[in-house]
């Protein structure tokens, strides 16, 4: 067969297409991926302002030291990142993320001369072992298809003696900003409970300190960490979920402009009831785990 001014046997086509075939299939998910987090000032607005609030409660946990060599698991528009630098300045950071957009965000903030901002896939660093002494996740596990993978790479790449931590929402209860919308998302239209970001994985008491565990660190330590998310208005609760990022701005874009219009109307009722506007101010809760990489020849607890 001609293709072009090339000829290609039938067999090579065929090697072609199935190439094509499992790349596009790999892409499937990644492809989902990158319409969710597709526009830095957006998810900012959105999500990302609550990351920063997060951000500095776990560096804390997971006892960061000026000096120390991080990388940044998913950093998304560079929270985690950025609160690295303000505990510890003279650290040398690495934040890598999927998503290019996020990182060209990140990249514009210039934070420093220590820090570094790469595209790059969390089930796959391109990094040495033992290259860092804390490598660190805020929000990203649970959006990972090969979350056991992502968590080996981090290991990985962590020297011995060196920590491990991250964190997720806790989409259940905690997380009350998404959980009311979901609530009210899902009494609007019941199918719609396969979406709400309660089934996401890691995102339950306990489950993260199993997955270090099973993935052979030490010293495993689980703690639930709180911020307060402040909306002036209910409009600054609500404008954000218009953007299109994260499972709920994407949910919202899917809407047609009544079913929008109803879904506002029910969360106004239930965050303000049927008087006037007023700021709003509800928890947001986290699980964050921590663990240390073991040193050669130390046996799995
Ligand atoms: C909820 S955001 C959290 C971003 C940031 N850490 C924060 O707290 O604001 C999830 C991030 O995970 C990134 N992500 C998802 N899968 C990834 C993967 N396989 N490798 C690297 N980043 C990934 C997304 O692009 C997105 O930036």
């Amino acid at each position: 067969m001609r293709i072009g001014d090339v000829f290609v046997s039938q067999r090579t086509l065929a090697l072609i297409t199935l190439m094509a075939l499992s790349a596009l299939a790999a892409n499937a998910s990644a492809g989902a991926q990158s319409r969710m987090f597709s526009a830095g000032d957006a998810y900012e607005r959105f999500m990302g302002k609550w990351s920063r609030e997060l951000a500095p409660l776990l560096v804390e946990f997971a006892g960061v030291r000026d000096g120390d060599a991080v990388l940044d698991v998913g950093s998304g528009t560079g929270a985690l990142t950025a609160a690295v630098v303000v505990a510890a300045p003279s650290s040398r950071v690495i934040g890598i993320d999927f998503a290019a957009s996020y990182v060209a965000f990140a990249r514009a903030r210039h934070l420093g001369d220590l820090v570094r901002f790469e595209v790059g896939d969390a089930q796959q660093l391109r990094y040495g072992d033992g290259s860092f002494n804390r490598t660190l996740s805020l929000l990203v596990l649970n959006f990972i298809p090969d979350r056991a993978k992502a968590v080996d790479e981090m290991i990985r790449v962590t020297r011995p003696g060196g920590t491990v931590a991250a964190a997720v929402w806790d989409y259940g209860r905690g997380m009350q900003m998404l959980r009311v919308f979901w609530d009210e998302a899902i009494l609007l239209n019941p199918a719609m409970d396969a979406r709400d970001e309660r089934h996401m994985p890691l995102c339950r008491k306990g489950e993260l300190a199993l997955v270090w565990r099973e993935h052979g660190l030490h010293d495993v330590s689980e703690e639930m960490l709180t911020i307060q998310t402040r909306f002036v208005s209910f409009d600054d609760y609500w404008s954000p979920f218009l953007e299109k990022q994260g499972p709920a701005g994407t949910h919202v874009g899917a809407l047609s402009d009544s079913e929008r219009e109803e879904l506002r109307r029910r969360l106004r009722k239930r965050l303000l009831g049927d008087g006037p506007d007023h700021p709003i101010v509800i928890a947001a809760r986290a699980w964050a785990v921590r663990g240390i990489v073991r040193r050669r020849g130390t046996s799995v607890r």
